[in-house]
């Protein structure tokens, strides 16, 4: 969602605060700005609505080459995308960029005497709280900063400086990330760290409910309460390559490539296949509390909601008596959800920001159920607050669509339950078919992609003039069917629904006709003639299908996507490749923005 930078040093602040926006364009924005302050306490406030590049139109005519300043890419909660709600907000010599969401907005408001507001922003209200502590030299900023935030409920991650003071600037988080880049003689702010990546690889993460006083050369960190905070600097691992499109024309299609090395990331150093046993230090649990498990939660939204559906599918095939429950983290934070004894949570995230799944990890935590984060990025909420986790590692994932960490979210997932099921003594028979397929699966999704990646392309285009699909599966291809039609809907914006075949009779069988095309998961030993028989019942309904399998079928059918592969268990992953491709290659074919779909962010930090 929302992005902020900010930049005090030596250099040109206008410089980086551009570079940075960009880096984070593929979070989700709709209008974009910058406020840079100048030795002779001048500030420049340059906004725009739409893209960075009617930013970067404006700030041509208005070079500056100050040392600091903020910076904000906005996707609208608060009043519409418009030049007037881009951030940064002004209140008299206070500019101030704000992500997240002030709660208490409208009674703060009302109290605010001597403001005269131009936006619908509650961000615009927290820069006059700010100001009104500020003006008069009542606080330094700093502090005016702290007495505000105070006052404040909901969340934020702000960055402000003031016209009187070009030197400083303050930055302060609480449930919407923010990163301080350490460089020589500069301090770089950011809400995202690969914004910094290529300026310092030294970074110092706030935590939620602390202020900083940032310097070209100096750091203080304080809690609201004016506890001194000691830094940890911590490394940025992410390099230049994984931010950028290398060769690719679009994000999405590289990271649909990459996967082969993106799970062989996931496996290092986990899997011992000789043993047929699979080894994972982050949960942190031992043998006793592996051995008592009974129940899984599994949480999390879009992607991440499917990849825990999956897992749970292939987990209670070889765990006995465990039961699993996967469910959507925006729902599950306001059941009355009883959590039996003996239950673990897997919080699942690619970001590790989620907003709903942050929260059900509090609520969890609270009842006094251990959490395990299935996270990817390194230093995340999630990642700080859960009891234990399994980082995926798949670096940056920037194409707002998410496809190589969904394969190494079920994976991980796959892995943490064979844990489970080692401790509880499950026979190795039993377990080692698994670590077999998951040893061979990057292999195998490489030979996938290599040899299908063409026909889906022609096959795509001729799909591209449908506004309906279904996806279909059963058992472990339903949930991939699931994931199939988030692809599509999110990309191509078809509508894309999936169900399980054995529901078609139920209802979905009715919509059948030439407005719909129909993509069937069939995987090979996997329910496959109940599968069989179910594609019948399309294609007697004069159905336009697609089946996508590891078999040989004799169906007459518009395509066939056959994938050649000594895969049985993990079939319906490399089905999922297809899918992938599959709504890469439609959009492109309809001409829409595959990185940055319409309406979505990457990262979706409030609720
Ligand atoms: O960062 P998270 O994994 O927590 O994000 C969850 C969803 O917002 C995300 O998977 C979303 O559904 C993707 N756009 C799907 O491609």
């Amino acid at each position: 969602m929302c992005g902020i930078v900010g930049y005090v040093g030596e250099r040109k602040a206008q410089d980086f605060l551009v570079s940075g926006l960009k880096r984070l364009e593929y979070r989700g924005y709709d209008s974009a700005g910058i406020a840079t302050v100048s030795k002779d306490n001048k500030t420049t406030l340059i906004r725009a609505k739409g893209k960075i590049v009617n930013l970067e139109e404006k700030l041509a005519k208005n070079k500056r080459d100050d040392h600091i300043g903020i910076g904000h890419t906005r996707w609208a909660t608060h009043g519409e995308p418009s030049e007037t709600n881009a951030h940064p907000h002004q209140a008299g010599s206070i500019f101030l960029v704000h992500n997240g969401i002030i709660e208490n907005y409208k009674d703060l408001k009302a109290e605010l005497k001597g403001h005269e507001f131009k936006s619908e922003t509650d961000t615009e209200v927290l820069a006059a709280l700010v100001n009104s502590f500020y003006k008069d030299g009542k606080y330094p900023l700093i502090n005016a900063v702290v007495q505000a935030l105070k006052l404040v409920k909901g969340t934020y991650g702000i960055a402000v400086v003031s016209e009187k003071n070009p030197d400083e600037l303050v930055v302060a988080r609480s449930g919407s990330p923010l990163v301080i880049g350490v460089g020589n003689n500069e301090t770089l702010i950011a809400s995202d760290a690969s914004a910094l990546v290529g300026h310092t690889k030294k970074a110092i993460y706030l935590n939620d409910g602390e202020v900083a006083l940032v310097t070209k050369n100096s750091i203080e960190i304080k809690t609201l309460n004016a506890e001194p905070v000691s830094a940890k600097v911590e490394e940025i691992e992410t390099n230049l390559a994984a931010i950028q499109k290398g060769g690719y024309d679009h994000f999405l299609l590289k990271e649909i490539m990459e996967q082969p090395d993106s799970l062989a990331e996931t496996l290092r150093g986990r899997l011992n296949v000789k043993d047929g046993t699979v080894r994972l230090g982050g949960p942190g649990l031992s043998e006793a509390e592996l051995r008592k498990i009974k129940h899984l939660i599994i949480v999390g939204c879009g992607t991440a909601y499917h990849a825990g559906l999956l897992a749970g599918y292939y987990i209670e095939k070889f765990t006995p008596e465990i039961t699993i429950e996967t469910v959507i983290a925006s729902e599950y934070r306001y059941r009355d959800a009883y959590i039996p004894k003996d239950s673990v949570a897997l919080i699942v995230s690619q970001s590790g920001e989620t907003a709903d799944t942050l929260a059900c990890l509090r609520e969890i935590k609270k009842q006094g159920t251990k959490t395990i984060g299935i996270v990817n990025v390194i230093g995340s909420t999630i990642a700080r607050e859960v009891d234990g986790g399994t980082y995926v590692h798949v670096g940056p994932e920037i194409s707002v669509a998410s496809t190589k960490a969904f394969t190494s979210q079920v994976i991980a997932m796959v892995m943490f339950g064979l844990t489970i099921a080692q401790a509880k003594g499950v026979k190795s028979s039993t377990l080692a078919p698994y670590v077999k397929e998951i040893a061979k699966l990057p292999e195998e999704i490489r030979k996938t992609l290599d040899s299908t990646a063409e026909d889906v392309r022609k096959i795509a285009k001729d799909y591209a003039k449908y506004d309906h699909a279904i996806y279909l599966g059963r058992d472990t291809a339903y949930p991939a069917a699931m994931e199939g039609a988030l692809k599509l809907k999110e990309v191509s914006y078809m509508d894309a629904n999936a169900y399980a075949f054995g529901e078609l009779k139920h209802g979905p069988l009715a919509l059948v006709d030439d407005r719909f095309f129909e993509m069937a998961l069939v995987p090979k030993g996997i329910l496959f003639e109940k599968s069989i028989s179910n594609v019948q019942e399309v294609l007697a309904r004069g159905g336009h299908m697609i089946v996508v399998t590891n078999s040989e079928i004799d169906l007459e059918v518009e395509n066939v996507v056959k994938i050649t592969t000594s895969l049985e268990i993990f079939a319906p992953l490399l089905m999922n490749l297809i899918s992938q491709l599959f709504a890469y290659y439609v959009t492109v074919a309809k001409g829409y923005n595959v990185d940055q779909p319409r309406n979505l962010a990457k990262s979706v930090t409030v609720e």
